[in-house]
């Protein structure tokens, strides 16, 4: 049995685009076994990493000094196996997803290691996490937008020493929609996400042709500018 923690970062919590994808991504896990927990960053109260002085990890070791909503999450962090981080590209990150991915930082033991020439720590022991996901959409057309989200999560899984699990973009995902109703390749899209949830449980990755498959072009780059223009 896989269990999932998933974080949606988007303000329009299951409205939105990333709502849209993540959800039918979450179904598909629980199909095949999984358990999920799901929270909106938007929703939670998640103050700012401040204290400035790592006190997590020098002084009261695992501990946050603000007591707020994430003290209520890291039980349920710590028992996941899957971190998914579910997000839109906001050039990068919507703020309260960024508290959330600074407050991670006092379930990381600081045992400072190099790992491939670079500075790492690890998850400490009480945190079950093996694998880090990140699921996102963008408004703009390449996928090149999303580059800098995927370093994040990928640095993220890195300095945790973990398997970065890889990245189910969506770019233009208001085009999976037309006049609120999905299109006929936003269905496609959809059942390419469910496959890519089956894909996971079953094998522990996603294929490369699945990832492609969904973040395929739904509209070509002069359409997509006559578009904006016209809107
Ligand atoms: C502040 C802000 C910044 C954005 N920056 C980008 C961007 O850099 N690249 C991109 O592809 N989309 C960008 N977008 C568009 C959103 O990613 C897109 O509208 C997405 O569908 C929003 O997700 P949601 O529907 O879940 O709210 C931005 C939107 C906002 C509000």
């Amino acid at each position: 049995m896989t269990r999932v923690f998933a974080i949606n970062g988007s303000p329009r919590l299951d409205k939105g685009n990333t709502g849209l994808i993540l959800s039918t991504f979450l179904q598909g896990l629980e199909l095949n076994g999984a358990e999920v927990d799901l929270f909106y960053s938007s929703r939670l109260k998640i103050r700012p990493c401040n204290c400035g002085h790592l006190y997590c990890w020098n002084r009261t070791p695992g501990e946050c000094i603000h007591k707020d909503s994430m003290q209520e999450i890291y039980p349920i962090m710590k028992a996941a196996d899957l971190l998914l981080i579910a997000t839109p590209v906001y050039t990068p990150l919507p703020g309260d997803l960024q508290n959330f991915i600074n407050r991670l930082t006092p379930l990381l033991d600081p045992q400072i290691r190099f790992r491939e020439d670079r500075t790492r720590a690890q998850f400490r022991e009480d945190v079950q996490i093996s694998k880090i996901i990140l699921v996102a959409v963008g408004g703009w057309w390449e996928p090149e937008n999303f580059d800098t989200v995927i370093r994040i999560v990928q640095e993220l899984a890195e300095v945790s020493g973990v398997t970065y699990g890889g990245s189910l973009i969506r770019p233009h995902a208001q085009y999976m929609r037309k006049a609120g109703q999905l299109t006929e390749e936003g269905q496609e899209i959809l059942r390419m996400i469910e496959h890519a949830a089956q894909e996971l449980v079953q094998f522990g990755e996603i294929g490369m042709e699945t990832l492609e498959s969904i973040r395929q072009p739904l509209v070509t780059k002069e359409a997509f500018l006559g578009d904006w223009y016209q809107s």
